[in-house]
């Protein structure tokens, strides 16, 4: 690959919605690379409908798909003219097992089409899609979507993504592929799989696909190494993110250590070394904290090509967070009052997850403890072996109760928060759960969110234009 077309600046993934379409087209068209987070595309894509989706674009996107029968009936069971009722819930989809129906893989190729679609529409900039590898089971169809709808690149994080190369190489041909299914309990000879084949959604022509390049993050160079190695085909770089990243960082290596504020201590050992890394001969992009003028020449002194940056992205005016909360955080950066946490426990993941202190949102406890627990999302439940021997499903931020008769411990529930409800409503989104009670925002950013009013300079807003030209310069 010809290190001279690649991008020197990556807009982060930022799930879920917040690097929505609009912010990744922007990205695009100023010759960077704009991505969208491709987490839980499916009920963002329902709840836009349900939504009414005010100026047409969701349904613009969905006449472009190529099998018209599955956008009707999505159109059919989703739609909503006008918007639904004042505290009206939305409606939901079945979470994510092993095996679906056809019509739910059906709908998250569609959403992850639409997504793709919509940022690559009407000009020639590259655009990338984003997953986390720990959500597995919606993985095949997404991917699937997104090529569909031609995306360029594939950024996977959170886990070890051995086997997307592979099924990108099939999927662009239309053909069958599988990954491992990681189930807890399960023995080494019990291996479980998912499988997705293209053809059981398409009759007739299939349209030629590209396949897109792939772009593991990584946080250490083992992890690099086994996957420019061992993945089962072609990896095409690296994002290299540090532990002061937005999102889910890895967690640190050897024994845990926390400070006085419960957040996991890093040290030498979590630094990826450039140089090693280097001599794999891939490309790479150094994320976390690299959003300040400057960065790229010195990722480019270390060997990269250049940065990714998502923090700075998260708050301008085209990006998917409410505005209120976009406000809200803005303000706080300006009276230089904002404060940003490494949660331990938050994230159902286990992994380290950054939080925005911010009045309302799950950081505070009162509003933590008074949510009622449900899990109807879905995306970060763990599969398990259940004594029976079949599969069961289990998050730890589900009722206690319900996460005990699965098998699970009581601690495991300590401090977990619902990602799926509150990221959702992030980006104006929430679920509504009766007597006017509304899902609560849990707002991620890196510690780069401390210094974001340099870059404010007293302004109150921003677009992504603002954010490149400020990183160039
Ligand atoms: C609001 C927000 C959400 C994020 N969500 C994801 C995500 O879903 N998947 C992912 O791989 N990285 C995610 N990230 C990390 C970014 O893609 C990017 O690597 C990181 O923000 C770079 O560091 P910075 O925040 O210091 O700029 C998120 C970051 C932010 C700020």
């Amino acid at each position: 690959m010809e290190v001279d077309t690649l991008p020197v600046i990556i807009q982060g993934g930022m799930g879920i919605g917040v690097s929505s379409w609009p912010l990744a087209r922007a990205v695009a068209q100023l010759g960077q690379l704009g991505v969208v987070s491709g987490v839980a595309l499916d009920n963002l894509l329902i709840r836009r409908l349900q939504d009414g989706d005010a100026g047409g674009d969701v349904r613009r996107a969905m006449e472009a798909f190529p099998s018209p029968s599955v956008a009707s009936e999505t159109l059919r069971r989703f739609f909503k003219p006008e918007g639904r009722a004042e505290g009206e819930p939305y409606v939901l989809v079945p979470m994510y097992r092993q095996v679906v129906d056809s019509f739910r893989n059906q709908l998250t190729i569609l959403a992850n089409f639409v997504e793709v679609w919509l940022a690559k529409e009407g000009h020639d900039g590259k655009v990338g899609i984003n997953f986390l590898s720990k959500i597995q089971m919606p993985t095949l169809p997404s991917l699937y979507g997104a090529m569909l709808a031609g995306v360029d690149y594939v950024l996977m994080g959170a886990g070890i993504p051995r086997e997307i190369p592979g099924a990108l190489d099939s999927l662009a041909k239309h053909e069958p592929s599988s990954i491992r299914f990681d189930v807890q309990g399960a023995g080494e000879e019990e291996e479980e799989r998912l499988h997705f084949d293209p053809r059981e959604f398409f009759e007739g022509l299939l349209p030629q696909l590209k396949r897109p390049k792939f772009l593991p993050i990584i946080a250490s160079n083992s992890l690099a190494t086994m996957l420019a190695r061992k993945a089962n085909g072609h990896v095409d770089g690296f994002v290299v993110e540090s532990p002061i990243a937005g999102g889910h960082n890895a967690p640190p290596r050897g024994e845990k250590r926390l400070n006085e504020l419960g957040e996991p201590v890093y040290g030498e050992r979590d630094t990826v070394d450039l140089k090693k890394l280097g001599k794999l001969g891939l490309p790479f992009w150094l994320a976390g904290g690299t959003g300040h003028p400057g960065q790229i020449e010195e990722a480019q002194k270390e060997g990269g090509v250049g940065i990714q940056v998502g923090t700075l992205f998260a708050y301008c005016r085209e990006s998917g967070l409410f505005e209120g909360l976009k406000r809200t955080v803005l303000e706080l950066c300006k009276k230089g009052e904002v404060e940003v946490r490494t949660a331990d426990r938050a994230s159902p993941t286990g992994f380290p997850f950054k939080t925005v202190e911010v009045e309302s949102s799950l950081t505070c406890p009162e509003t933590y403890e008074t949510r009622k627990r449900v899990c109807d999302l879905g995306y970060l439940r763990v599969p398990f072996r259940m004594a029976n021997g079949r599969i069961g499903y289990r998050c730890p931020a589900e009722p206690v109760r319900t996460f005990l008769a699965k098998g699970g411990s009581e601690e495991e529930t300590q401090g977990r928060k619902c990602l799926c409800n509150a990221l959702l409503a992030n980006v104006g989104h929430a679920q509504s759960r009766g007597n006017g009670i509304e899902e609560a925002p849990l707002l991620t950013s890196g510690d780069g969110l401390l210094t974001l009013r340099d870059f404010l300079q007293g302004r109150d807003s921003y677009s992504a234009r603002d954010v490149i030209d400020y990183l160039l310069s």
